[in-house]
């Protein structure tokens, strides 16, 4: 395959098969051990595992492509679908559910337009709630990407999805 190829992917999405090898090369040597790892940072370049992406990635570790499409839906930390340049994880958990958490899912809901599971349009959020991130003691809980922001209220959504661009 042409190192300098550029497959267009939809109408937003382009693979840069030299930024690839460079993540899986330079950064973890072709080895498929660090499988998990190369697709983390392949997550982290698009926001999820376009299916070229993967294809390419088996070719060049020399591992089936099931075998890798099979580590990328085991966890659910892989996204196979686009997502946005946030994710939004709403907590949900019974500790944030008596403290609102209901109330500040409709509240971002609202805000964004989109329910749990879809991304905004302009590709700017992913909202996913999820069950327990580990800081009950602050909830209710909202986690932006690698941030948290406990004992949130409704009225502070606006403020907190505001920060994100
Ligand atoms: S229940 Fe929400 S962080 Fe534990």
């Amino acid at each position: 395959m042409n190192k300098a190829a550029v497959q267009t992917v939809d109408q937003t999405e382009q693979i840069d098969y030299m930024e690839l090898d460079s993540i899986i090369e330079e950064e973890f040597n072709s080895d498929k051990e660090n499988l998990i790892m190369i697709l983390q940072a392949i997550q982290k370049r698009y926001n999820y595992l376009p299916q070229p992406a993967l294809a390419y990635l088996a070719a060049k570790i020399s591992v089936p492509y099931s075998n890798i499409y099979g580590v990328a839906t085991f966890y659910s930390t892989f996204s196979l679908e686009p997502r946005g340049r946030n994710i939004v994880s709403v907590c949900l958990g019974t500790a944030c559910h008596v403290r609102g958490a209901e109330r500040v899912s409709e509240r971002i809901e609202n805000s964004l337009g989109i329910t749990n599971g879809q991304t905004t349009d302009d590709k700017r959020f992913t909202l996913a709630s999820v069950r327990c991130i580990g800081c009950c003691s602050l909830g209710p809980v909202v986690k932006i990407n690698e941030d948290m922001h406990g004992r949130l209220a409704p009225g502070d959504v606006q403020m907190v999805l505001d920060q994100y661009e």
